[in-house]
């Protein structure tokens, strides 16, 4: 990674900060692109997983669209250049300022997650006197094999109607005269590295389709969401998804219409391993097993370890001498602000760097000011050229 790089350069910057290898996010996009090659295909960058300007301008430049969970990201895609053709908008609470928001700014379509948001959509579209397209997000029942917060497409799960609603949709969608029903829409949970998963959805994905042919129905676009997995473990020997596998699990068992365009969510496997979250060791304090190194970044900054106990590869950039054994904890007032626990790392001092690896996505995006403290500000890898 090219972090040893900039080493040196980080000792004169303030810490904590979020570090963007601008390189390797680059490298990341691009290889996305190759592996899903030319066709009916387009990729949508889900904001949530990370918004910095910066950021969504290097995705911008690649072409990619955007897939937006509320009317301010909606709102940033826009200011940073995105084509509202190109832009989606789902999650499961939009409000009427934001549904409206969108139908002014005519974007590429809403991901539609009850029946009751669509003659929402149905009347607000009524009211400003133009036609919005619309994709139904269904909720397929497939077991994503991840974390069960970040699952999402499993019948208990708040996202989307269940297969059981679709006749009940189909009922409302052919009474339906402002909005349009272009496409049906699918995103099962984030970090899934088990790709038979996605196998799973493309069976179920095929399933909802034919039933809608039944019906009549044609549609011109299949949303098959995002989820694919990152190397926490070992970032640095994989840092680039697996975005062949991916990729080609859909082609595989995927049956696309012609002139059916298929559309991808990602979020962290675009942006995931570009960034690090860069702390200074604050204190080094005797526990009763291991011992408590004390940094100045904590869940304020990243939420993740506390939130999914998930393990980010943790450096010390500043000794490779010796080993111990730590408790690597931030200093907000919560016991779960912890990045690891009882882990070996070489011998650590007061003022030692600290890189928590793998943290462009949902990183920066999630952090609070929870304590009063600061925001941490960010820094790219071409600021030090
Ligand atoms: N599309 C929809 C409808 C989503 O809900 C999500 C993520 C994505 C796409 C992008 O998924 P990705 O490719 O990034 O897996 N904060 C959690 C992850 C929450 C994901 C929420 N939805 C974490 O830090 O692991």
């Amino acid at each position: 990674m090219s972090i040893y790089t900039n080493v040196d350069q980080f000792s004169s910057v303030d810490t904590p900060f979020y570090y963007y290898d601008i390189g390797l996010l680059q490298k990341t996009i691009k290889s996305a692109k190759e592996a899903l090659g030319n066709g009916p295909y387009q990729i949508h960058y889900a904001l949530k997983a990370n918004s910095n300007p910066r950021i969504l301008n290097e995705v911008l430049k690649f072409g990619l669209g955007a897939d937006c969970v509320s009317g301010n990201e909606v709102n940033r895609a826009i200011e940073v250049g995105f084509d509202p053709k190109n832009i989606l908008f789902a999650g499961v609470g939009k409000t009427d300022r934001e549904i409206n928001s969108g139908i002014k700014h005519d974007i590429f379509g809403f991901n539609v997650e009850s029946l009751e948001e669509l003659k929402v959509l149905e009347q607000l579209s009524k009211t400003s006197g133009k036609k919005t397209r619309f994709a139904l997000r269904i909720n397929p029942n497939v077991d994503a094999g991840t974390h069960e917060y970040i699952t999402t497409g499993k019948r208990d799960n708040k996202f989307g109607i269940t297969l059981e609603e679709l006749s009940l949709a189909i009922s409302l969608i052919k009474s339906l005269e402002y909005t349009e029903f272009t496409g049906i829409h699918f995103h099962i949970g984030s970090q899934i590295i088990d790709l038979s998963r996605f196998k799973e959805l493309a069976d179920r994905c095929n399933e909802v389709q034919s039933l809608l042919l039944d019906h009549s129905f044609e549609l011109p676009h299949i949303n098959v969401g995002g989820g694919l997995g990152i190397d926490y473990d070992q970032p640095d020997k994989n840092s680039i998804a697996d975005f062949k596998g991916y990729f080609s699990c859909f082609k595989r068992n995927l049956v696309q219409l012609p002139n059916q365009t298929l559309h991808f969510e990602l979020g962290r496997s675009l942006v995931g391993q570009c960034g690090t979250l860069i702390a200074r060791v604050l204190y080094i304090k005797p526990a009763e097993k291991t011992s408590f190194m004390i940094l100045d970044a904590g869940m304020t900054e990243l939420i993740r370890p506390a939130l999914y106990r998930s393990l980010h590869f943790i450096q010390n950039l500043s000794s490779q001498e010796g080993s111990e054994v730590y408790d690597v904890v931030g200093p907000v007032c919560e016991t779960s602000d912890a990045f690891a626990r009882g882990l070996s790392l070489p011998k650590a001092k007061r003022g030692d760097l600290l890189a928590i690896c793998s943290a462009g996505a949902y990183g920066e995006a999630m952090a609070s000011q929870y304590n009063l403290r600061d925001a941490a500000p960010c820094i790219f890898s071409d600021d030090f050229k």
